[in-house]
């Protein structure tokens, strides 16, 4: 058997964060990452301004991922590259630099799920780069990973799912949005207040000095463990026009002032209680006591206070992210590249980028 250890290279370019990370083996040894400010006034991430920061930072990116590691790229195995789902043009450039290193080094090019990836993102080690010196295979004692078969709350920008992971790289969808994602719902409630754009950490800020149970908010009523967020951007809208009582005296805008704090902490309170019912609805229904959440949404206090509950109240065991692996990273695509690369799963020169991917 070959116990030499492994080198990955991952590169994410799905959306708005450029990023590169060197994991050898499971151990993170660099995860370096570049967001693009120049949204933030569009309330949302405009396409084509996201491909064209994607083209200035990626050699950057990659270059201190390697420095930060202490690797020279002839050391790296195999690199890894996010092929979707996500905006094309973004997943172009990454995916067009992972082929070209490829290519160069004669490595293999192994095509990464992003989706998967926020999954996978739970048996990172996250030690730093000095505790686990290259090929070291000292196990991490602090470091709890999950036990297939296991459910993953998957909660980012695009996506909502209920996941259950049956092995590192056979996972099946069981439950999914069937409109808006749950950070999407975050973020153009955001945008009905003005604020800039990522709004779920803004809305997760002010709510942490406000009452979660000062506005009712509806919450759709969808069969199985599906879930609807459009109905709620729409109510949410109509709530702000009306100042949320029958006193129209004052304006949306100094409702808003006064009352931000409770708006945000109900409004989070409403989105974490949908999300976590459908959760263990399904984790009773399937007989599973390990539940994991991942995602940039995973990042919101709430919904890390709730799955705490879960673990303190009904005896689940829980797995939460550290924050730098929730919102998108490319260490989460170097432990897939790691899984997949064990088992083969490579690419060749001919492989696309899709907007579009399932698992
Ligand atoms: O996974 P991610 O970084 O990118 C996608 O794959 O979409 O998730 C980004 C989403 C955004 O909607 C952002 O507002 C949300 O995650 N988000 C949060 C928090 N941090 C990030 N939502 C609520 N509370 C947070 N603390
Ligand atoms: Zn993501």
């Amino acid at each position: 058997m070959n116990t030499k250890p492994v080198l990955i290279l991952g590169i994410e370019s799905s959306c708005d964060e450029t990023a590169a990370a060197v994991l050898c083996d499971t151990n993170i040894l660099a995860n370096v990452i570049a967001g693009q400010e120049v949204h933030k006034n569009f309330g949302g991430v405009v396409p084509e301004l996201a491909s064209r920061a994607h083209q200035q930072n990626i050699i950057p990116v990659v270059d201190e991922a390697l420095k930060k590691a202490g690797v020279k790229k002839e050391d790296i195995n195999a690199v890894a590259f996010t092929q979707g789902p996500g905006l094309l043009g973004s997943l172009l450039v990454g995916g067009s630099f992972a082929k070209a290193f490829a290519l160069a080094l004669n490595i293999p090019l192994i095509p990464v799920n992003h989706m998967q990836a926020h999954v996978l993102a739970h048996f990172i080690k996250p030690a730093g780069s000095k505790e686990y010196a290259v090929g070291s295979k000292q196990p991490n004692t602090e470091h709890q990973i999950p036990t297939f078969p296991f459910l993953c709350l998957t909660v980012s920008g695009g996506h909502t799912q209920i996941v259950l992971v049956k092995d590192y790289l056979e996972m099946e969808v069981i439950g999914q949005t069937t409109d808006d994602a749950a950070g999407e719902a975050f973020d153009k409630a955001a945008k009905i207040m003005g604020l800039p754009y990522p709004g779920g950490p803004l809305i997760d800020k002010y709510a942490k000095g406000g009452n979660p149970l000062r506005f009712k908010f509806p919450v759709a009523k969808v069969p199985g463990y599906d879930f609807s967020f459009s109905g709620l951007k729409t109510s949410f809208m109509y709530f702000i026009r009306d100042n949320g009582s029958d006193n129209n005296s004052i304006s949306p805008e100094d409702f808003i002032a006064k009352n931000l704090n409770d708006i945000c902490a109900s409004l989070q309170h409403t989105i974490v209680q949908t999300l976590v019912v459908k959760l263990k609805t399904a984790a009773k229904e399937l007989g599973i006591r390990e539940v994991a959440i991942a995602g940039g949404v995973s990042a919101n206090s709430g919904l890390r206070n709730a799955l705490l509950e879960m673990q303190a109240a009904e005896g689940y065991k829980v797995f939460i992210p550290p924050f730098e692996y929730c919102t998108d990273n490319a260490a989460m695509i170097a432990i897939t590249g790691h899984y997949k690369y064990l088992q083969g799963q490579t690419t060749g020169q001919e492989t696309a980028s899709k907007a579009r991917l399932y698992f």
